[in-house]
């Protein structure tokens, strides 16, 4: 068998995806449930449908297209990721996923493969947590990690809930549905782009991740007491901002002084309200992203953060509200898969090196229901989650002809 992958067909697809967006070019945004989401969703199905793929959706909106394996009784193989960009995103993060895994089955059929178990292409709702405040809806609830009644809880910034917006887009059915049956897949593999610049600076195509960081986010909300910018004089006032900007700065040094350089904090958000340049800041939200691979050490810097919240609020008396968003554990990849793609990298002569995934991914949850492994490729300076995102073809197609090859060895 021959993997012919077409890389001008499927450098094409990502280029006319990236078009379907609320951003100007070449950034791209597609938020969860817009109608540019559903767009691009329309998109993918059709190509999903013209490559034979017999296409479902669940009532959260994952897309399951299956190519049918000759023992349909049999768990299947499953690959994919998800095509939703946060604000200012660039063309590649999830969608090599998602349109490579397209290419990959492709590729295999074409080359007159043919699978005994079924091979999935699947795409996950809400990967990236902009509209929710969570991520990775889709997989969370795939895998039970989240119920369907924590799942309803959740609102967008509007205030619309989850149920109101599915069912607007179009999705029934009831939240308990999304959960895969134990054994549904033999395994999962995503492609992705690397997220950071080690494999381009060590000059290595591929990465065979063996463990994904452990993500927690939690929302601070801070009280203080509003007023007139040129009126409240400085000893009487509780502004918010400032309570802020120390609690930021004690957020960045728990981080920085955890004792290892895997641990990393961002407060991403600041939202200050009253918002006017003559007008002292009465609230701010502030929400937090902190990540680790070891789960202690990231629970620590956790703690180390709470406790800076409350010497902040109590010295400058501005109750400072905590919530918690998520706190997950991190995920080991399944040795088995790991080493069937090594094998495939050594079958196409293409070096690769071992690599933990720092940002996290849909097969963190999958990995709850499934043995999973991801399958990393080199992006420019390791720019992600920009719009100067970059992937080369070439690396692509090699990251899609090793996914091919790991799936028809894994369906075979
Ligand atoms: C995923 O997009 C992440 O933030 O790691
Ligand atoms: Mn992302
Ligand atoms: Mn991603």
């Amino acid at each position: 068998m021959t993997i012919g992958v077409d890389q001008e067909r499927l450098v094409n697809e990502i280029e006319e995806l990236a078009l379907i967006s609320d951003a100007e070019a070449p950034a791209v945004t597609r938020i969860v449930f817009t109608p540019t989401d559903l767009k691009a969703r329309a998109w993918l199905i059709a190509r999903c449908e013209k490559a034979g793929l017999a296409v479902r959706q669940d009532p959260i909106g994952n897309i399951f297209a299956r190519w049918t394996g000759s023992d349909p009784s049999l768990a299947a193989v499953g690959t994919g990721s998800h095509i939703d960009a946060i604000p200012n995103a660039g063309k590649y993060d999830g969608v090599v996923g998602v349109l490579g895994g397209l290419e990959a089955i492709r590729s295999l059929r074409d080359s007159g493969f043919r699978p005994k178990r079924s091979i999935e292409l699947l795409l996950f709702t809400s990967e990236e947590p902009t509209r929710f405040g969570i991520g990775c809806l889709g997989s969370r609830l795939l895998s039970g990690t989240l119920s369907a009644d924590a799942a309803r809880k959740l609102l967008d910034k509007a205030g619309a809930s989850i149920e109101e917006v599915r069912r607007n887009a179009g999705f029934q059915g009831s939240l308990e549905e999304v959960r895969l049956p134990d054994g549904y897949y033999k395994a999962f593999v995503e492609l992705h782009i690397e997220q950071g610049p080690l494999l381009e600076q060590q000059k290595i195509p591929l990465g065979i991740v063996t463990k994904i960081a452990a993500p927690a986010s939690l929302r601070f909300s801070i009280a203080g007491v509003g007023g007139h910018a040129g009126a409240v004089l400085m000893p009487d006032r509780r502004d918010a901002l400032c309570a802020a900007a120390e609690l930021i700065l004690a957020i960045e040094s728990a981080a920085r002084t955890s004792g290892a350089v895997d641990t990393v904090a961002t407060v991403g958000i600041c939202e200050v309200f009253p918002g006017a340049v003559n007008s002292i800041p009465s609230r701010v939200d502030l929400t937090v992203d902190i990540r680790d691979t070891n789960l202690e050490r990231r629970d620590a810097v956790m703690l180390a953060i709470q406790a800076a919240r409350q010497t902040v609020a109590v010295r400058r008396q501005v109750p400072i509200h905590e919530e918690l968003l998520n706190a997950d554990a991190p995920a080991q990849c399944d040795p088995s898969i790991t080493e069937t793609l090594s094998q495939c990298c050594v079958k196409h002569q293409l070096a690769f090196i071992p690599m933990v995934s720092r940002a996290y991914h849909d097969s963190l949850f999958m990995s709850r229901t499934a043995p999973v492994a991801m399958l990393f490729i080199p992006c420019r300076n390791g720019y992600s989650h920009r719009p100067d995102e970059y992937a080369s073809r070439e690396d692509i197609g090699r990251g899609v002809t090793v996914l091919a090859e790991a799936l028809a060895t894994l369906a075979a």
